[in-house]
C-alpha cells in the first residue's frame, strides 16, 4: 500500500468509527420505538453516508478494500447490537404495561355472603314442635281468618260471655247480603288457636294427639309484653281415659325436656269457657314467675258440640304463648324485639 492510498484509508476507517458513535448514541437515545426507528433510518438508509461509503468500496484502491470491509462488518454488529438492545428495553416495557393493564388486584379483602335464617319465632315452633313429636303428637293448622262460630260458639263461649268480649277480637266486615254474611256469620282474625281444636275433633275420629302452631290477632295495646299479633301452639289429646294427672304429665315433661332442669314451672287454678277443670301454666323467670300458657281438661260441652260422647272420650289441651316462651328461654325482655326486625337482635339466632 503506497503512503497515499494508506492515508485515504485512513481517513475513511475514521469517519466509520464517528459514524458508528453517532449512531450508537442515536439508538441509546430514542425515546420510543418510532424514534428508534429514525435512528436506524438515519445511519442505515439509502441515502446514509454509511451507504454510500458501502456503496465506493468498489472503487477503492485494491489494497485498502479489506481493512474498509472489515471496519464496516464491525461497525454494522456494534449498531445492530445497540438497536437490538434499544428494542429490547421497548419490548419489556411494553409487556410491563400490558400485565399491568390486566392485573386483578387481590389485595382487598373478600366479601362475605351474608347468608338468611330462620326467624326466631319460627326456630322456637321448631324445637317446640320437635318435642311433642317426640311424644307422638302430629302437627296440624287453621286458618288465620275464622268464623265466631268455630273461635266462640263451639267453644263454649256464647254470644254474651265476658271471655267472649274480653278478648279483643279484631272483626272483618262482610258486605250485607252476601253469601258469605248469610252463611258465616260473623267473620274475623282468630284471637286464639283454639278453634282449630274443633276442625280437627270435626274432621278426624279419636283418639287425636295433635299440636297447631299459628298466629293469632288482638285489638291489643302495644307494650312490652303484648302485641297485636303473636304465635300460640295449641294442643289436643282426645281419648279414652284421660285424666288432669295426663294433662299435668304432658306439660310437665314439656317443660322438663325444653327448659331445661333448671326451670320451675307451675300449675295455678285458672278459668277458660272450654276447659273444666282449667289451669295456667308458669315458668319462674328470675324472681318472677311469667304464665306461658292456659289449659285444662276439654269440657264436655265442646266434645258435644263436635258430637263426641263426653262418656267415652275425654281430652285436655292448652295454648303456649310462643313469643313468651321464647322470651324465657332466650332472655329477651321486651316482645316488640320479635317484629323490629332489627339484625343486630335476629342474628343472635342462627
Ligand atoms: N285459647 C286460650 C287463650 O288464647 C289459651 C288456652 C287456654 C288454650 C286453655 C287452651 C286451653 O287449649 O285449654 O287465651
Amino acid at each position: 500500500m503506497d503512503t497515499e492510498t494508506a492515508a485515504d484509508t485512513d481517513g475513511i476507517l475514521a469517519e466509520i468509527e464517528d459514524i458508528a458513535t453517532l449512531a450508537v448514541d442515536a439508538i441509546r437515545d430514542a425515546g420510543d420505538p418510532d424514534a428508534l426507528e429514525a435512528a436506524k433510518a438515519a445511519v442505515y438508509g439509502r441515502k446514509s453516508r454509511l451507504t454510500e461509503i458501502r456503496r465506493s468500496i468498489g472503487s477503492l484502491p485494491k489494497a485498502a478494500k479489506p481493512a474498509v470491509g472489515a471496519a464496516l462488518n464491525k461497525i454494522n454488529e456494534r449498531i445492530d447490537a445497540a438497536i437490538a438492545d434499544r428494542a429490547a428495553v421497548f419490548a419489556a416495557a411494553a409487556e410491563q404495561r400490558l400485565l399491568e393493564s390486566e392485573a386483578l388486584d387481590l389485595t382487598l379483602p373478600g366479601r362475605r355472603r351474608r347468608m338468611g335464617h330462620r326467624h326466631v319465632i319460627t326456630k322456637v315452633f321448631q324445637e317446640i314442635a320437635d318435642v311433642f313429636v317426640g311424644m307422638g303428637y302430629r302437627i296440624a293448622e287453621g286458618p288465620e281468618v275464622e268464623t265466631a262460630w268455630y273461635s266462640f260458639d263451639a267453644l263454649n263461649i256464647p254470644p254474651t260471655h265476658p271471655a267472649r268480649l274480653g278478648m279483643d277480637t279484631i272483626y272483618v266486615d262482610h258486605p250485607a247480603g252476601t253469601a258469605a254474611a248469610a252463611t258465616e256469620g260473623e267473620v274475623l282474625l282468630r284471637p286464639h288457636t283454639s278453634p282449630v281444636q274443633i276442625r280437627l275433633m270435626e274432621t278426624e275420629p279419636p283418639p287425636l294427639y295433635y299440636i297447631v302452631p299459628g298466629r293469632v290477632f288482638r285489638n291489643d295495646t302495644v307494650d312490652a309484653t303484648h302485641a297485636s299479633q303473636f304465635h300460640q301452639i295449641e294442643g289436643l289429646a282426645i281419648d279414652r281415659d284421660l285424666s288432669f294427672g295426663d294433662l299435668a304429665g304432658t306439660i310437665e315433661r314439656f317443660c322438663h325436656e325444653y327448659f331445661g332442669p333448671g326451670f320451675d314451672i307451675r300449675l295455678f287454678p285458672d278459668f277458660f269457657p272450654f276447659t273444666e277443670p282449667s289451669a295456667g301454666l308458669e315458668v319462674r323467670w328470675g324472681e318472677s314467675w311469667l304464665e306461658i300458657a292456659g289449659c285444662g281438661m276439654v269440657d264436655p260441652n265442646v266434645l258435644e258440640a263436635v258430637g263426641l260422647d263426653p262418656e267415652q272420650w275425654q281430652g285436655f289441651a292448652w295454648g303456649f304463648g310462643v313469643e313468651r316462651i321464647a322470651m324465657l328461654r332466650y332472655g329477651v325482655p321486651d316482645i316488640r324485639w320479635f317484629t323490629d326486625n332489627d339484625v343486630r337482635f335476629l342474628e343472635r339466632f342462627t
